[in-house]
């Protein structure tokens, strides 16, 4: 439409709306001594600057989009009418190592939350310190089971206080001046999450964690907690405000009534309300449809309650960053890479007709932003990649450029134990002269969580976890060593077992306990040492790695102008691994597993000129020319009839 078409009565109209946004947002951006955001139990309300408010708010994790999106997903958000955007912070993300803490490009917390003020948002934090949020180890940091291997997470264990209150005093007084007390967007902070679930119901940990938040927060925020409508007695902490986290539901009245019980009076508010969900490799890809999400987002707004979208926008799970839940023995399931959610904005931050439909609710209830939505960016295809080969990371020269440490042991030793947060270790030991040289079962107790398996340099089969597949039947032959390539698929984020890696048991050929390990890690967290390796690779170790598994592949593509849209590759025709792009880990691909085949390629990664790509697939022979594709559509829903995941040589 063009100004012609609009009668002068219209414009005038939309002037003063205009006028009206301007000023209402001077009024809350600028409060100076009024500014508080507080909580006025007596009338059911939270009160902003001393003025009753109310949102409808989206989760979208900073730590799951480069930097370079933040703005429009921000601003998209907007768009659909929220005023609040919700995030986690992720410790293991700001403190990767122990002392090395981390606060530039997406572990730039506070430029996000300028951002989210920049774009008319509210901010609500939720530093965990435990998120869960499908993360490895639900965002803790590995090395805390490096330091105290028996610390029990979310308990008032005391080494696990001490290393709380440690991070806490590096985070908190980052967050202080961004709070609204402060003049600054950040209205409340969570304490915990959902520990009304967790099996230890501690309360002396929560009112430990209450006081430590309160200490940096004290009235310059409002502190909650969130739970499962029936999990209010292990979760809520008094003098805290109690929320709830539940998705579509025919009757979320009957939800409330049970948060009456334990809070007759305050503000209701569905901290986590669902409009995707999780997805797990092998299971069909999550999709939610609309409809009753839009009827129980209605009937909740309605009633006056805040609400928070998890997630609004859900992103992706670079690198070795994605969990995995724990459904019992046999059960172990890795959570795919993406993290599309299906949210209302895609993977890629674009609307989806989900986000059309929530944001035609949310404006019944709420004022128009009067931001545009910004329209889904293009995405690009480019032509097929040829890559060349490097060899296996089995290999005498990879072992040499790769691998961080060799141990030895005479029983093996988990990850943890060995200070390694990714990728993989090798164990290897010497095969008994005086074995049966026939056929013997190799088992494998307390694997984590998937060995590729192989006798003198020849990979002969995968055993795994998420199958509970500890043995097969291996002929040896005049053969000599026993090497045992253990992946790491991502630690357990949910109720937080703690979940070493590695090989945690014994190891037997017939029954006959193997020692005497020699153990070479391979975290493949540092790019630079993949690339010197390719740089400097020969060819000359060719034979003694030609049979084995985790094989090196790179090659180059070109962009003939400024990249500024995403792409997706495609790796259909591969098996299992990784990829990175200039150096970027863009995270796990599986699509022998499915649901997810391709990975997302954010825009922000790619160059003008030649860029780089390098694969280690972790279990197929490719044969012939060993090509990747890119795509400019996603796919996401690709679960195959038959799996063919595991396999036996
Ligand atoms: C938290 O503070 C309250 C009030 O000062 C105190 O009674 C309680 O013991 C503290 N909790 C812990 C675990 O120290
Ligand atoms: C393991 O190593 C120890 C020490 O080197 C040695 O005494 C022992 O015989 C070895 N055991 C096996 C089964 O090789």
């Amino acid at each position: 439409m063009c100004i012609n078409d609009i009668s002068m009565s219209q414009l005038i109209y939309t002037l003063l709306l205009l006028l009206l946004v301007v000023a209402t947002f001077g009024k809350t951006r600028a409060c100076n001594e009024t500014c508080s955001f507080t909580v006025d139990y007596e009338h059911d309300t939270f009160l902003l600057d001393g003025k009753p408010f109310r949102f409808v708010s989206g989760s979208f994790h900073y730590f799951r989009a480069l930097p370079g999106s933040w703005r429009h997903i921000l601003r998209s958000m907007r768009a659909a009418g929220l005023n609040v955007v919700m995030t986690y912070i992720e410790w293991s993300t700001h403190e990767p190592k122990e002392g090395i803490y981390n606060w530039d490009g997406i572990a730039n917390l506070e430029q996000f939350i300028r951002i989210a003020e920049e774009e008319n948002l509210y901010v609500i934090l939720r530093p965990g310190p435990y998120i869960c949020a499908e993360r490895d180890m639900g965002g803790f940091p590995y090395w805390l089971l490096t330091k105290y291997p028996n610390m029990k997470l979310r308990t008032s264990d005391a080494d696990y206080l001490r290393e709380v209150e440690k991070w806490y005093g590096v985070l908190m007084p980052r967050i202080k001046k961004h709070l609204r007390g402060q003049g600054g967007p950040v209205i409340m902070v969570s304490i915990e999450n959902e520990y009304g679930s967790f099996s230890a119901c501690d309360h002396r940990y929560l009112s430990f964690l209450k006081n430590l938040t309160e200490s940096y927060v004290q009235n310059d925020a409002v502190l909650f907690t969130n739970d499962g409508p029936e999990l209010l007695k292990c979760g809520r902490i008094p003098g805290v405000l109690a929320t709830l986290d539940f998705g579509a539901v025919d009757n979320p009245d009957l939800y409330w009534q049970m948060l009456r019980k334990y809070q007759p009076r305050g503000p209701l508010m569905n901290a986590e309300y669902y409009p995707g969900w999780l997805t797990h490799w092998t299971e069909p890809m999550a999709r939610v449809p609309v409809g009753p999400v839009a009827d129980t987002l209605r009937t909740m707004l309605s009633s006056g309650a805040s609400v928070n979208f998890y997630m609004f926008f859900g992103g992706t799970n670079f690198g070795f960053t994605a969990g995995a839940n724990d459904g019992g023995p046999g059960k172990f399931q890795a959570d795919i890479t993406s993290y599309d959610y299906d949210a209302p904005l895609d993977e890629a931050g674009d609307p989806t007709s989900k986000y059309y439909t929530l944001r035609s609710v949310i404006l019944e209830y709420f004022s128009d932003p009067d931001v545009p939505v910004p329209p889904r960016l293009p995405k690009m295809s480019l032509p097929s990649v040829k890559l060349n080969r490097y060899g296996s990371l089995m290999s005498n020269e990879a072992r040499q450029a790769l691998g961080y440490y060799t141990v030895f042991s005479e029983r093996t030793v988990s990850f943890e134990a060995l200070n390694q947060h990714s990728g993989f270790v090798l164990y290897e030991a010497t095969i008994p002269s005086d074995s049966n040289r026939n056929a013997l079962l190799l088992k494998v107790q307390g694997l984590r969580d998937r060995a590729y398996v192989h006798i003198d340099n020849k990979f002969i089969g995968v055993l795994s976890r998420d199958t509970a597949t500890d043995s097969m039947s291996v002929k040896l032959g005049q053969s000599k060593r026993l090497q045992l390539l253990v992946e790491n698929q991502g630690r357990i984020n949910y109720n937080i077992a703690n979940d070493f890696k590695g090989i945690l048991g014994f190891v037997t050929l017939g029954g006959n306990e193997i020692l005497n390990w020699t153990m070479t890690g391979f975290p493949l967290d540092e790019y630079s040492l993949l690339q010197n390796y390719v740089d400097r690779y020969s060819g000359y170790d060719v034979e003694t790695s030609r049979n084995a598994a985790a094989r090196i592949f790179q090659g180059t593509f070109v962009i003939h102008s400024q990249p500024i849209h995403d792409t997706y590759v495609d790796p259909t025709g591969w098996e299992k691994g990784l990829i990175f792009i200039n150096g970027f880990n863009l995270g796990r691909y599986w699509p022998v597993a499915g649901p997810q085949v391709t990975l997302y390629v954010p825009r922000h990664i790619l160059r003008e000129g030649i860029n780089t790509i390098l694969v280690i697939e972790y279990q197929q022979e490719i044969q012939g020319d060993a090509i990747i594709a890119f795509t400019d559509q996603p796919k996401l829903d690709g679960l195959l009839p038959f799996n063919n995941f595991l396999i036996q040589k």
